[in-house]
């Protein structure tokens, strides 16, 4: 699919966002596109590990605005992007990302549900569903403060701070902060190694280390949340200033 790169090798599945003209922004059909490709991996007994990656310098700018302005509550409610999120969330195979430049909204809470994260030093991870008039997605709510504290994550959601790469890995949301130009080796050799492991004690260890239920509970919360906070003036005026940044 145009957008969304699928490559396979050595066990490995590497998923790589192909959008740089957008920064790796993600439409509708590219996570109907990831949707299925965790569907086929998961099913393939060929597969044992996912590596997630984005093309060109940035990993990815989050969902694409356009998206969320163009269309209804229900129309969101009815697109990709929650199979993508169910997909990702219940996936019982190790996930592998690896970040550079900029990793925003979904960019950063996918991270949340990967087992092994690598990023550079100078990757920025940004959360900015309130100055949307959103809420965080993907269970952040949950998963960023389990991660690194309840007032660390509050300042991310609402005073919009960023972390670097370095900070990140620093606060245990990614393992290791490298040169940008080292970070896709290295996700790659790690998701090598694992794949090279006994896969069914892998699995068996990743569903005794997430508390899936919980993440369940949290996404189906999010969910209505996010709907809801989609059709709000406060929503629609941030989307519509994204448009007109440019003009
Ligand atoms: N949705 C749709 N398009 C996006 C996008 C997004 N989330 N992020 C970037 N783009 C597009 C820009 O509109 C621009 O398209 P254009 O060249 O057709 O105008 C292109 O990607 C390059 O982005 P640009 O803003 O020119 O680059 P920059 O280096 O000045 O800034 C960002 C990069 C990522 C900081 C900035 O684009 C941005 O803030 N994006 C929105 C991030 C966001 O809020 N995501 C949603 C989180 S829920």
């Amino acid at each position: 699919m145009r957008d969304i790169r699928i490559a396979t090798a050595d066990r490995v599945m590497t998923v790589t966002l192909d959008r740089p003209a957008k920064k790796n922004a993600v439409t509708d059909a590219m996570y109907g596109a990831l949707a299925a490709a965790l569907r086929d991996a998961a099913a393939d007994a060929a597969i044992h590990v996912v590596v997630i990656e984005g093309a060109g310098d940035d990993f990815c700018a989050g969902n694409d605005i356009a998206m969320f302005a163009d269309a209804s509550a229900d129309a969101i409610a009815r697109s990709h992007a929650g199979r993508f999120l169910e997909a990702l969330s219940t996936f019982p195979k190790p996930l592998v990302a690896a970040v550079t430049g900029r990793a925003i909204g979904i960019g950063v809470t996918m991270l949340l549900h990967c087992d092994l994260v690598y990023v550079a030093g100078d990757a920025q991870l940004a959360t900015p569903f309130i100055d949307l008039g959103l809420v965080p997605e993907a269970a952040a709510a949950l998963l960023i403060p389990a991660r690194i504290g309840h007032v660390r994550a509050f300042a991310l959601f609402a005073l919009g701070e960023r972390l670097s790469g370095t900070r990140a890995a620093e606060l245990g949301i990614a393992n290791l902060a490298l040169p940008a130009a080292e970070v896709g080796a290295a996700a790659h050799a790690a998701a090598t190694a694992v794949a090279a492991r006994p896969p069914g004690a892998v699995i068996a260890t990743k569903q005794l280390m997430r508390d899936v239920p919980a993440i369940a509970g949290a996404l189906a919360a999010d969910r209505a949340a996010f709907l809801q906070r989609l059709e709000t003036p406060e929503a629609a005026a941030a989307f519509a200033a994204f448009a007109a940044r440019k003009r």
